[in-house]
């Protein structure tokens, strides 16, 4: 974490201007600059700087932020890293350098034991007679010496303590058991090592140091993996095997191929598809996708045959759905892995199996249609509530509302009852938790910001005027979807108007991608309205109107879904919440009886 005061100080003295110019040709064009923007092709210029509001935005494509986040994603760095790089040419030093800096000199003699064990392993490897069981092993396999040599493949040997004997007197017991490479024996008389007999696969990092392995048996014994435990340097949650290798081809062809195994990424790029990564004895974590979506969002999945059949296995793609991936679905032959395919029936037809990939829609549409008759009401329903369960995580309320009215044609189902589905199962088992605070509607996160309170936002925060009118006028509670709210509060809770200018708000919002979207656009509609303040006033007018219809019908909705769920506790805290709104809307509303 770097403190927002370090931030802030970063962000004052780099020029996103400046910035912006080493890199791309500006013109300036009244106030701001424009350029044919640097994140997509396009012959007529659609990419804003602005000097002013110190942040960027490209009306064709949707990108945009503030300095750290296009240093982010020009130079494809996490935040830290940007942050970083621009505290350097700002002549900032940051502390958090200096910890870094520690933090890496302590683990330095790890990565140096990792390093070395895996030149052993290599080594080991070359060393071996051609009738030794690796050496059939990897002909079995075909594995070529390009391949062994990209990947740096190598071997343990069948002793208990090669290792240990070869890498002790340089780097100590102490660090080699960091390193994960030795286990303690029983009653601690000493240590061995802990990959023997296996065929050794370093798993490296970003910047290609080696930090972990996999370890394969040569035979049909079990565990047929071995990893590296968790060390100071290798977190399998956050690492892809095959990454590094693959990031040139990643970026060129902007998409990833996502597949299952060691064998498999190995194979893939052996074919010439060096797109191809793999988690590595995990399923694929949130962590994993951020790294990913560093250098492209367009991620395809490749599954084993089996594994394919498991609706299991789709549901784990909605974690690349919420992290905003355009996820397509490929599939192979009944019985084949990737690597088993490429190796039957060559490169060319398994890039044709990859290039026939399906949207994930329509790919889980059409494996549910299979299990489930979509001619049959239950039918219907059953389909409707797996593919609702993806199309609730898309984060942008308008791809989701394409996805309903989508599934609502497919299905013929009316989309008002999609929708009523969609809200029913996400709010029922967060009712009571969240409508113990008053201001929060269970289904606010549904709702989707509306142009008056993108506008609204927009106003504060590109004026300072209207900014120090706001106070006491309104409040977060008001703005009627969740995203806008939380935006507004920080808005309306801020000390000075400094605090939430649009480039200080997109450094604060650096993780929440839907969040800073948001800025951007509400920024972009309050620079193309003529008189903000007559603006103002309609906003505050609209607002009021919308909140007290609002209001009321979803917490009439919200009702309708406990009672259909049984949830009577999160039924009467709703009810007695309705009751209170309306007796404020109108002063001699009628009370609605709570029943129990
Ligand atoms: P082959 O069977 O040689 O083709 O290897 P594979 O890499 O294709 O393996 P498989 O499809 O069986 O499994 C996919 C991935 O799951 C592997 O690459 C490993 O990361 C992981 N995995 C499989 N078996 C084990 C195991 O026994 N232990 C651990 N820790 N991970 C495993
Ligand atoms: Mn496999």
């Amino acid at each position: 974490m770097i403190a927002q005061h370090l931030l802030d100080q970063i962000q004052d003295r780099s020029d996103i201007v400046e910035v912006i110019q080493r890199v791309v040709p500006l013109k300036r064009a009244g106030r701001g600059f424009t350029a044919p923007c640097p994140f997509h092709s396009e012959k007529t210029p659609s990419f804003v700087v602005s000097a002013d509001k110190q942040i960027f935005h490209c009306f064709g494509c949707g990108v945009g932020g503030n300095v750290f986040s296009f240093v982010m994603k020009y130079e494809k760095l996490t935040f830290p890293e940007a942050v970083r790089q621009l505290a350097q040419s700002a002549g900032i030093l940051l502390e958090e350098d200096e910890e870094f800096r520690k933090r890496e000199d302590s683990r330095q003699p790890v990565y140096n034991a990792v390093a070395a064990a895996a030149e052993f392993f290599r080594m080991e490897l070359g060393k071996t007679p051609t009738d030794a069981p690796i050496q059939k092993y990897i002909a079995k396999r075909r594995l070529t010496d390009e391949a062994l040599s990209k990947f740096k493949i190598g071997y343990s040997p069948d002793a208990w303590d090669s290792l240990l004997k070869k890498l002790a007197k340089d780097h100590g017991t102490e660090t080699l058991l960091r390193a994960g490479l030795l286990l303690e024996r029983d009653g601690k008389t000493g240590y061995y090592d802990r990959f023997r007999n296996r065929m050794m696969f370093p798993i490296t990092d970003l910047k290609g140091r080696v930090i972990g392995f996999g370890a394969r048996v040569l035979d049909d014994s079990q565990p047929k993996y071995l990893n590296s435990p968790e060390t100071e340097i290798y977190h399998k949650g956050r690492v892809l095997y095959g990454f590094y290798e693959g990031i040139e081809a990643i970026r060129r062809e902007n998409r990833a191929l996502i597949v299952e195994g060691y064998m498999d990424v190995i194979g893939c790029h052996a074919a010439g598809v060096e797109i191809a990564t793999a988690a590595s004895g995990t399923s694929l974590t949130t962590d994993q996708i951020r790294a990913l979506k560093r250098f492209t969002s367009n991620i395809t999945v490749l599954f084993d045959a089996d594994k394919a059949g498991e609706a299991a296995t789709l549901r784990g793609l909605d974690l690349l759905v919420e992290e905003n991936c355009n996820v397509q679905v490929a599939s192979l032959a009944e019985g084949h892995d990737p690597d088993s395919f490429v190796k039957e029936f060559g490169a060319e037809k398994f890039r044709e199996q990859l290039d026939a990939a399906q949207p994930l829609f329509d790919y889980k549409y059409q494996f549910l249609t299979r299990r489930h008759d979509p001619r049959k009401v239950e039918g219907k329903s059953q389909i409707a509530a797996e593919m609702l369960a993806t199309i609730r995580r898309i984060p942008n309320e308008i791809t989701k509302d394409g996805y309903l009215a989508e599934l609502s044609r497919r299905l013929g189902i009316a989309e008002d009852a999609l929708r009523v589905e969609l809200k029913k199962s996400a709010s029922t088992p967060r009712a009571i938790e969240l409508s113990q605070d008053d201001r929060k509607m269970p289904d606010a996160a549904s709702v989707p910001v509306s142009v008056i309170e993108k506008l609204l936002i927009g106003l504060l925060i590109t004026d300072s005027k209207l900014w120090g009118k706001s106070r006491g006028r309104f409040e977060d509670g008001d703005f009627v979807s969740e995203d806008a709210r939380l935006v507004a509060g920080m808005v309306l809770q801020a000390q000075d108007w400094t605090e939430v200018q649009p480039a200080r708000m997109l450094s604060v919002l650096h993780d929440r991608e839907n969040l800073s979207l948001l800025v951007l656009q509400a920024v972009h509609q309050a620079e193309i309205v003529e008189d903000s303040s007559k603006a103002f006033e309609d906003c505050l007018k609209q607002l009021d109107e919308a909140r007290g219809k609002d209001r009321l019908k979803r917490l009439r909705d919200a009702i309708a879904a406990c009672e259909k769920a049984n949830d009577i506790d999160g039924r009467n805290i709703l009810l007695r919440e309705l009751n209170e709104t309306s007796r404020k809307g109108k002063p001699n509303g009628t009370e609605v009886q709570i029943k129990s």
